[in-house]
């Protein structure tokens, strides 16, 4: 998808994958310092958190709402060379369910996980004003997610003032309360790794999804497959669903104008992500 872009936009670049463990990885951000021609980089699975400290700022954004940077810039600076971390998930998914008119203020998003993905899909949901909800195998790791959001929900347009936010979630395994919030959710956000690479794997039993309400939106951030089987179902229920690849354009979107300042030729980085 990058390289795509750097062609299309006549840029003599390339983009490199660099597997890298924990005990590498501060080794490989200095690294970016020392490299001649370094655009910028992504950062993903499971480093998003762990870059933190190894960058000398991040933007306000990418701190505030999830403590996690997917993509890095340069700056140039009389001390040396500057490194931002910034979060590009965030505005993808506002992008991606906006295209789809997703909601309303004060409507409800359920998202299933607690992982970094997770932390997107809820920052997406204060920032809109809708009511997230969180679906999770340990309960206690989906409220101190919302826990940690704590500060930004008190000044949230979908906020009741009785509203305690850390009581809005579920036990995965708990069927009967998951499909209670079913029925009340707007738009439903798959934001584990299950059904990455399988057609089969689901998060939750497929039959529940009976419960959402006729106009619900289901976007499943896994993009390999590109029809999950979460999807496949959601649409055989006649609902409106998305798998994970418009999200991944946008974020790549995204990282490409901020490495280059230029605007990201789409119709390329789609073609080439469909491949
Ligand atoms: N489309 C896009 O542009 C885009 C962007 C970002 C991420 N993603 C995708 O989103 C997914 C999640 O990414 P992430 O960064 O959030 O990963 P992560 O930080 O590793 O979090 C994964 C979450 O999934 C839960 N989980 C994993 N296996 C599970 C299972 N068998 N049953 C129930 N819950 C399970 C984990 O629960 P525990 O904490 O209990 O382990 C955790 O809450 C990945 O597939 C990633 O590729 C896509």
């Amino acid at each position: 998808m990058q390289e795509a872009a750097f062609r299309a936009s006549q840029l003599a670049a390339r983009y490199e994958l660099w597997e890298t463990t924990s005990e590498a990885l501060a080794a490989r951000i200095a690294a970016l310092r020392a490299l001649p021609d370094i655009l910028g980089a992504n950062v993903t699975i499971p480093h998003k958190t762990g870059v933190l400290p190894f960058l000398d700022a991040a933007t306000p954004e990418s701190l505030y709402f999830t403590q996690a940077v997917n993509t890095i810039t340069l700056e140039a600076a009389p001390a040396g060379i500057r490194l931002i971390g910034h979060n590009t998930d965030v505005p993808a998914l506002q992008r991606v369910l906006r295209e789809e008119h997703a909601w309303s203020a004060g409507k409800r998003l359920t998202v299933l996980g607690t992982g970094g993905a997770a932390r997107a899909a809820v920052a997406v949901a204060l920032l809109e004003g809708a009511d997230p909800w969180i679906v999770a195998r340990r309960p206690a790791s989906g409220r101190n997610l919302l826990a940690a959001f704590a500060p930004h929900w008190q000044h949230s347009p979908g906020r009741q003032p009785t509203d305690d936010l850390e009581e809005r979630v579920v036990d995965l395994a708990n069927t009967e309360a998951l499909a209670a919030v079913l029925e009340g959710t707007s738009v439903l956000i798959q934001a584990t790794p299950i059904g990455t690479g399988s057609r089969a794997a689901s998060p939750l039993p497929l039959r529940l999804l009976k419960q959402l309400p006729p106009d619900a939106f289901v976007f499943d951030m896994v993009y390999n497959p590109p029809v999950t089987a979460l999807i496949e179902a959601a649409l055989a229920f006649g609902l409106r669903a998305s798998g994970g690849l418009p999200m991944l354009l946008y974020q790549g979107a995204a990282a490409f104008t901020l490495w280059t300042g230029l605007p990201a030729p789409l119709d390329q980085m789609r073609a080439a992500l469909r491949q």
